[in-house]
Parts: C-alpha cells; structure tokens; sequence
C-alpha cells in the first residue's frame, strides 16, 4: 500500500470543482480582488473523473466534491453520475454553503449522491448576512430542508467558530441540529490561507465549544470514526443525537492524515496549509499514460511530510508563539476546504 514518510496511507481525496463562491466568508474568503482560476484551466468532468479513477487504484475510499462553492459549477449532478460510477469508491459526498441546495437537491439525490454538509454558522439572519457577506440565511435553511426531503442522509452541519462572532451561537445550533436530526461539526477557526488574517485570539477551542454544549446538554465521547477522522466524536448523554469537533489548531490530527486535495485546476495538495501544488493538469492535458499518472502521483505521496498542525501547535507554545501571516499558504477557496 502506499504510504507517506510518516506512513500514512491516502485514503481520502477533496475535490474542488470551482474556485468561484457567491458567499464571501470572512474567515475564508479574500473581500478584495481575488485572481480567479481561468476558465480554460478548470478541470473538466472527464478529466476530474480519470484522476478520481486513478486516485482510487491508489487507496483512495472516500471522495468529498467542495470547493469555492461546488454548486455553483454548472451540471455538477453530471460529475457526480460519472464519480458514482467510479469502481471501488465507497464513500462519495458534497459540502456546500447550501444556498443553491434547493434547486438542485432532486438532481444531485438522482445522480446519486448520499450525502451532504452544509456549512451554516448562525442562525440569526443578520448575523448570517454579515459573516457570509452575501448570503441569505432563509435560501440556506429551504436547501437544508430540500434535502432532507430528498432523502440525502446524514446530512451534517458544519459550523466555523470566531470568538466575538458566533460563539454566542453554539447551543442554538446545537438545539436546532437536534430538533431537525442533523448532525453537527464545530470546527476551530484555522489559519488557512493569508487573506482572514488569523490570528490565535479569535480561535474558539475545542474544549470552550465542549463546555458551552455541556452546559446544556451533558455529552459524552465516542472517539474519532475509525481511528482517523479529523472530527472527534460525542453523544448526548440521553442517547439522542452525536456532535463532533474539528479541533486542527488545540488537537492536531496530522499523525492520522489521510487526506489529499486536487484544486480546481488539477492541482494535488497534500496539505490544507501548503503554500504549493503538483501539477497534474499538464499530465493529463500532455496524453500522459495512467500508469504515467499513477507514477508520479505515487511518488508526490511517497515523499510527503506535511505536518504543519504539529508545527503550528509547537510554536504558539514556544516562547517565540506562531505568526500566521510568516506562512504563506494557498488560499481555502483555492484548495478546497
Ligand atoms: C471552503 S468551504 C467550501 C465548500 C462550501 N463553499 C462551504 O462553505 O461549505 C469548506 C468548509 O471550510 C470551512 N472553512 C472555511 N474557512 C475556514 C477557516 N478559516 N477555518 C475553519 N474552517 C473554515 C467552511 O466553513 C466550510 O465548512
Ligand atoms: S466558506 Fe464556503 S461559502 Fe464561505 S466563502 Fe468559503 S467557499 Fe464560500
């Protein structure tokens, strides 16, 4: 099997199918002039669903589509017929902001898709509105309901924690995820790209988030899906529902990461802060055999070494601390998140 230099496998891979987004998060997304991936240099379906073949003889089990906002790409229910059909991938799903959810939840639900995440961080409108930049929170709730109503199960919800914006949000989510039967995901604030200007201050720990909850609804531990998910998992003690958090920055995961990234524009990332790609666009579009592919896939992974989380953690604890903006790193809208 193959296996990085820490001997990590690759197991899963996210797809970015655009960079482009109608929503412009503030802790994601650059408000200034953005240089958007060129039309021409966008992956077509065939393409991503070759590379996705290839990526699967190679271990990949689990395929998540993203982006920018996934559903903005045109037929993207046509890349999901061809994806569903790869042999060997077990696991195919989408996350999105939702807010074309309703109009396209019947055709992803009959390409095939099983399930969603849906990233909402508030429910309060205006609050909505401003965190997003754009969006509209009501459209996000229809497209969650459509859904739902479509039969695309678990539907997760995904939920980006800014202290001093949101944090104040967390039991509200946490009571409508269990009123509706979704499943939830707080996630800390991370410093991926340059453009949010992290910095540790407005990150809301794992630990905080789980007492917040805990006030309110006692909750116990289950651990981490199969040893490896990044989300470490919790149940309500009256055996209800399950939660999870994603805690990248205060309990890196980076020993069990099993995930690579292909851009927009057929770039392979095989780290979420990794201030570059490998290009395999230019295999593809060059005629370059599978076996070809397949070589210098490999051998990117082969030599991989990414730790950065490890990293990040070990210098906010050093006297020096952790400069984000010391880093450069590809944007979230660029990689995929
Ligand atoms: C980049 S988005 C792409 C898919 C889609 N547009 C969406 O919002 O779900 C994927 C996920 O990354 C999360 N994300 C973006 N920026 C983040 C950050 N700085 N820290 C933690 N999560 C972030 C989003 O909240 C979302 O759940
Ligand atoms: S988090 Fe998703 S919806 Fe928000 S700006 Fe980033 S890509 Fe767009």
């Amino acid at each position: 099997m193959l296996r990085d230099t820490f001997h990590r496998p690759m197991k899963d891979l996210r797809i970015s199918v655009t960079d482009r987004c109608n929503f412009r998060c503030t802790y994601c997304m650059p408000l200034d002039e953005y240089v958007w991936i060129k039309r021409e240099e966008i992956l077509r379906f065939e393409e991503i669903t070759r590379l996705a073949r290839l990526f699967v003889q190679l271990g990949v089990e689990k395929i998540r589509l993203t982006g920018g906002e996934p559903l903005l790409r045109r037929d993207l229910d046509k890349l999901i017929s061809q994806l569903s059909a790869v042999r060997g991938l077990k696991d195919l799903c989408l996350t999105t902001n939702g807010s074309l959810l309703a109009e396209q939840a019947p055709a992803l639900a009959a390409a095939g898709l099983k399930r969603i995440n849906v990233s909402i961080d508030t429910l309060n409108p205006e609050k909505f509105k401003r965190m997003t930049k754009r969006g509209d929170l009501a459209k996000v709730l229809d497209g969650l309901f459509a859904a739902q109503s479509y039969g695309l199960h678990p539907i997760k919800l995904n939920a980006v924690i800014e202290r001093g914006v949101n944090d104040d949000d967390i039991v509200e989510l946490v009571e409508f995820s269990r009123e509706h039967g979704f499943a939830i995901r707080f996630i800390e604030y991370m410093d991926v790209g340059n453009a949010n200007n992290w910095i540790s201050e407005k990150m809301v720990s794992k630990q905080e988030i789980l007492e917040k909850i805990n006030a309110h609804f006692p909750i116990r531990e289950i651990g981490r899906d199969q040893g490896s998910a990044p989300s470490v998992d919790y149940q309500f003690t009256d055996g209800s529902r399950r939660l999870g958090v994603i805690a990248s920055v205060t309990e890196p995961f980076c020993s069990r990461c099993t995930r690579a990234r292909l851009t927009a524009d057929g770039k392979l990332v095989t780290c979420l802060f990794s201030d570059h790609g490998h290009d395999l666009k230019a295999l593809l579009r060059r005629g370059a055999t599978d076996a070809e592919i397949i070589g210098v896939i490999s051998a990117i992974w082969r030599r991989r070494t990414d730790r950065y989380s490890d990293e990040r953690l070990a210098a906010m604890n050093s006297p020096q601390g952790y400069q984000a903006n010391a880093h450069q790193k590809i944007e979230m809208i660029t990689l995929g998140g």
